[in-house]
């Protein structure tokens, strides 16, 4: 088995801001509310003309061109979202095709907020094997085109991103452990209830407004703090590390209370957990494929650290990740 590491990484905001004051115009909430409740302050919303691949596409030339790869080179791309271009055909193919990876294969996966997560253990497996030299991870979300603008114990937490990453073997930046789990008990705390084989789309599930995402926030609030510190131990005690080993916690940009909590569970304090959700808000598989990104970016990691990514989501789903950097 070969090591699988992280070989470049990119990330892309679309540019227009929505701030709490803007939601102030659109529905019954505050600046107040949404900041001592989740710590969001702003989000990015994509055009009316821009789906999920084209944010998926600039993440990905970012990552490859960091990696010091061509395109030609990638030979499996694997993008995580719950907001594809379309039911079908794969979104990762249309990145394929746009990004000129022609000697790829493409296919999306579906773990919610886990899914970039889910992604690059998949990925490193699929390196480290030998069965795929360089894997194109993607995690991209239009959560903006699914949100029900009218409910406003949603529409505040949502925003639009995306970041990629390429892993290949390597022996640096290695993911050298990592957990994944799901309790489908909880399937219906999170949905998109219509226009999938259970209901397609008529009038009456437009009319009931249920092509928009729902949330039971309260029961995913609970759930959420003890599967990311179990996802978290799990991971980092497969190689005989504690949570005093870890350097930073880079975890799904759910709400700030969320991260809190969790960070306490650990015995982590502030300034080991990366945080973003201020300025883009929750961006379901992209966040966490952002905030590894923008960490690097920001030089918020150094040789030798041990980094924890670690997620959580719809279906539910939960997983983390141990990257040795
Ligand atoms: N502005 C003002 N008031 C609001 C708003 C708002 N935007 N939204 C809800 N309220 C009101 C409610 O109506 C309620 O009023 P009431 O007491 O008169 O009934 C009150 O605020 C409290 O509502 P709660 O839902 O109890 O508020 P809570 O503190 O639980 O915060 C939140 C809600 C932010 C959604 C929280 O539960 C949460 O973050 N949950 C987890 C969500 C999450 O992490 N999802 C991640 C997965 S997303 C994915 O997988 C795609």
């Amino acid at each position: 088995m070969r090591k699988a590491g992280i070989l470049g990484l990119g990330y892309y905001l679309p540019p227009k801001r929505l701030t709490n004051s803007d939601l102030e115009k659109m529905v019954d909430t505050s600046d107040q509310w949404i900041m001592t409740r989740t710590g969001i302050k702003e989000r990015r919303i994509a055009g009316k003309d821009i789906a999920t691949s084209d944010l998926g596409i600039k993440a990905s030339k970012l990552a490859i061109q960091d990696s010091g790869l061509k395109p030609e080179d990638i030979d499996l791309i694997i993008t995580a979202t719950i907001t594809p271009d379309m039911a079908f055909p794969a979104t990762g193919c249309i990145i394929q095709d746009k990004i000129g990876a022609k000697n790829a294969a493409a296919f999306d996966i579906n773990a919610a907020c886990s899914g970039f997560v889910f992604g690059i253990v998949i990925a490193q497996q699929l390196v480290s094997t030998g069965a795929y030299n360089n894997v194109l991870v993607v995690g991209a979300e239009k959560l903006s085109s699914i949100v029900d603008w009218e409910d406003r114990s949603t529409c505040v937490l949502f925003g639009d991103g995306s970041g990629a990453c390429v892993i290949g073997a390597s022996d640096n930046r290695v993911i050298v452990s990592s957990f994944l789990g799901a309790d489908g008990s909880g399937a219906d705390l999170l949905k998109l209830p219509a226009g999938g084989s259970r209901m397609p789309a008529t009038k009456e599930t437009i009319k009931q407004r249920l092509h928009f995402l729902k949330m039971e926030g309260n029961e995913v609030f609970k759930i959420a703090v003890r599967i990311m510190v179990e996802a978290a131990n799990k991971a980092i005690t497969k190689v005989g590390l504690g949570c005093e080993d870890i350097d930073l916690l880079i975890p799904h940009q759910a709400n700030i209370r969320i991260l809190m909590a969790v960070a306490k569970r650990l015995g982590l304090p502030e300034e080991k957990i990366f945080m973003n959700i201020e300025r883009y808000g929750n961006m379901s598989a992209a966040s966490t494929a952002v905030a590894l990104a923008e960490a690097s970016k920001k030089n918020k990691i150094k040789r030798g650290d041990n980094i924890v990514l670690v997620a959580f989501g719809g279906g539910l789903t939960y997983g983390a990740a141990l990257i040795q950097w």
